[in-house]
C-alpha cells in the first residue's frame, strides 16, 4: 500500500477487519517488521488521539518514529505554487516535502481543510503533494476532506459491539461481507448525526465514516439539518433523513459529529456555519434523543465538547463507546502501517 486516504486502498474489508482482531489479540506480533524503517508524522494542526495512538502502532511494529509539529519550530512553510514569497513563510512546501522523505521511509500527514477554498480542499493539494514529491508512502492522519484512521477504527468498533450475532457471511465477524446496496433486514442500523458547535469545522470525520459506513454491512442513516448535505463522492447511495427524530428510531449506533457547510448545494456557504448554535441546540444529544434509539451506543472520535455535541450523562452511560472507540484507534493505525510496511 503506497497511499491510505480511502476505504478502498485497504482491499478486502472483511479482510482488514480480521487483521485489525489478529492485532488486537497480539499487537506485538509483527515487533520486526519496522526494524531499522522510519516513520516521519507531519502536525500541521493539533493532535491528542491521532498523534499518540500512531506513535504507538509504529512503536508496535519496532518503528522509529520522528514527529515534526510543521507550527511549532519549523520554518513556516509556503503551500501555494506561483507566488512571491515576500511574507512570513521562509520554506516552500515544495522543497521541504522532499528533503523530509529523505530522512524517513513512511510518511504520516495531518492536514485539516482551510474551510475557505473548497476546490483546493476538495482536490487535496497537500496531501497529493506529499505523495507526489515525497517519494515515500504516504498515509492520511485527517486531511482536508477524510479521516481514514478514525473511519476504520469506528468500523473496529461497531463490528466490536454489534448486538446482532455473527452473520453467516462473515466468517468470524459480526458485520459480514462488506457489500453496498442490498437487502439491510438484520442489519445493525447505524445513524451519523450533526450536533451543534460553536466553531466551523471540517467534513473530513463525517465523510470518511459516511464511506466506510457504506462499504461495510450496515444499515446507515445520515440525519443533519437542510444545507449540510455532505459530498456525493462519500455519501452516494446514503439514506438521509433530516427528521433526526425518525433517523434515530431502531437506531443500534448513533455517531454525533458536527461539520460546516460542505457547499454541495451552494458553494459559496463552504465552510460556513449556517444557524447561530444557539437555534440549532435541540440537535445535542442527550438522553431523550437516546430513548428513541434501540438502545443505542453513542459514539464520537474525540475531542468532543460537552453540551453541545453530547450531554455528559449520555457521554459518561455504560452505552457511550467513545473511550474503546480512541483505544482502536492504535489497532487500525498498526494494520495501516503493517500495510505499508508489508508493501
Ligand atoms: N479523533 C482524533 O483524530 O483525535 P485527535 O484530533 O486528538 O488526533
Amino acid at each position: 500500500m503506497k497511499s491510505f486516504l480511502n476505504v478502498q486502498d485497504l482491499g478486502d474489508l472483511k479482510q482488514a477487519l480480521a487483521e485489525a482482531q489478529e492485532i488486537k489479540a497480539d499487537r506485538y506480533k509483527y515487533d520486526t517488521l519496522g526494524k531499522n524503517k522510519t516513520l516521519l508524522m507531519v502536525f500541521f494542526n493539533n493532535s491528542l488521539r491521532t498523534r499518540l495512538s500512531t506513535q504507538k502502532a509504529a512503536m508496535n511494529l519496532g518503528m522509529n518514529v520522528i514527529v515534526l509539529d510543521v507550527n511549532a519550530g519549523a520554518w513556516k512553510l509556503e503551500t501555494e505554487r506561483g507566488v512571491i514569497m515576500d511574507g512570513d513563510k521562509s520554506e516552500h512546501l515544495l522543497e521541504a516535502i522532499p528533503v523530509m522523505g529523505s530522512y524517513c521511509d513512511v510518511i504520516g500527514i495531518r492536514s485539516f481543510a482551510g474551510l475557505t477554498d473548497r476546490d483546493y480542499d476538495y482536490a487535496e493539494t497537500v496531501y497529493n503533494q506529499f505523495v507526489q514529491y515525497s517519494g515515500k508512502p504516504v498515509f492520511a492522519m485527517e486531511t482536508a476532506t477524510v479521516h481514514p484512521l478514525q473511519a476504520f477504527a469506528d468500523l473496529i468498533t461497531i463490528e466490536e459491539n454489534s448486538p446482532l450475532p455473527t452473520s453467516p457471511k462473515g466468517e468470524g465477524t459480526r458485520l459480514g461481507t462488506p457489500s453496498l446496496g442490498g437487502d439491510r433486514g438484520g442489519l445493525p442500523k447505524v445513524v451519523l448525526t450533526w450536533a451543534p458547535h460553536p466553531k466551523s469545522l471540517p467534513q473530513a470525520v463525517p465523510n470518511s465514516f459516511a464511506q466506510w459506513m457504506l462499504a461495510a454491512d450496515v444499515d446507515f442513516v445520515i440525519t443533519h439539518p437542510e444545507g449540510y448535505e455532505l459530498d456525493p463522492r462519500f455519501v452516494a447511495g446514503a439514506h438521509v433523513e433530516y427528521d433526526q427524530r425518525k433517523a434515530f428510531e431502531g437506531a443500534d449506533f448513533i455517531y454525533a459529529k458536527n461539520w460546516s457547510c460542505p457547499g454541495v448545494t451552494r458553494p459559496e456557504d463552504y465552510g460556513k456555519i449556517l444557524h447561530d448554535y444557539h437555534q440549532m441546540m435541540h440537535w445535542t444529544v442527550d438522553a431523550e434523543h437516546m430513548s428513541w434509539t434501540n438502545n443505542a451506543k453513542f459514539m464520537h472520535c474525540l475531542p468532543v465538547r460537552r453540551g453541545m455535541i453530547v450531554t455528559d450523562d449520555v457521554i459518561e452511560a455504560p452505552t457511550s463507546l467513545v473511550i474503546p472507540e480512541a483505544a482502536n484507534r492504535e489497532i487500525s493505525a498498526t494494520v495501516v502501517l503493517k500495510r505499508i510496511l508489508q508493501g
